[in-house]
């Protein structure tokens, strides 16, 4: 297995898949994977829709084009919709005093860090696509009403490499006090 650090700074967006369809265990490893986030009072607030249907799949990313770009997505061969429920089990003392910090929006993006690094672990190129209309994606997934879809994530096997990392250092995104 390689260092963490070296997965991290190798994993990058996919925006170029081949026609290699990809296996259900694969995806659901990576949803496995997702679901080891922390989360607040170990609420666990996620769901993970994964579209492997062909007809489906060619809807969502007809939405995932909702911007005018992301035309990508239509080469994607999975893709894999990250919801938050409506509501987290959170302990209510918790909830009571803390409930306005809203943990379970931060606890959804940690387990998509999960998947997006179990997924480049198996050699799948992956890419978050935050440009949708939710109600609509919602309703073609028949994704319950109250939740709130906070990404859709392409998935397939990568045709080219990632772009080089663009990062603040670290320098400039840390103090030591
Ligand atoms: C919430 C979120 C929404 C994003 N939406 C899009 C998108 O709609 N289209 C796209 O091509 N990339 C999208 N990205 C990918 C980012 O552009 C990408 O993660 C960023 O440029 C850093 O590059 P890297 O992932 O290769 O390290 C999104 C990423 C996040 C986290």
């Amino acid at each position: 297995m390689e260092k963490f650090i070296e997965l991290a700074k190798k994993r990058g967006s996919c925006r170029n898949f081949t026609d290699k369809p990809v296996d259900k265990e694969l995806l659901l490893s990576c949803v496995e994977a997702a679901s080891m986030a922390p989360s607040a009072c170990n609420s666990q607030p996620w769901k993970f829709t994964i579209v492997m249907d062909a007809a489906k799949r060619k809807e969502l990313a007809g939405l995932a084009q909702d911007a005018g770009f992301n035309q990508w997505a239509e080469k994607a061969q999975a893709f894999i919709v990250v919801s938050e429920d409506a509501h987290p089990n959170v302990m209510p003392a918790v909830a009571e005093r803390y409930g306005e910090k809203r943990f379970a929006e931060g606890d959804v993006g940690m387990a998509e860090a999960y998947l997006l690094l179990q997924a480049d672990e198996l050699g799948l190129g992956t890419c978050v696509i935050g440009t949708f209309v939710d109600a609509k994606v919602k309703r073609l997934l028949g994704i319950s009403e109250g939740d709130t879809v906070r990404a859709v994530i392409a998935v397939g096997y990568p045709a080219e490499p990632p772009r080089p990392k663009k990062r603040r250092s670290v320098e400039e995104i840390s103090r030591i006090i």
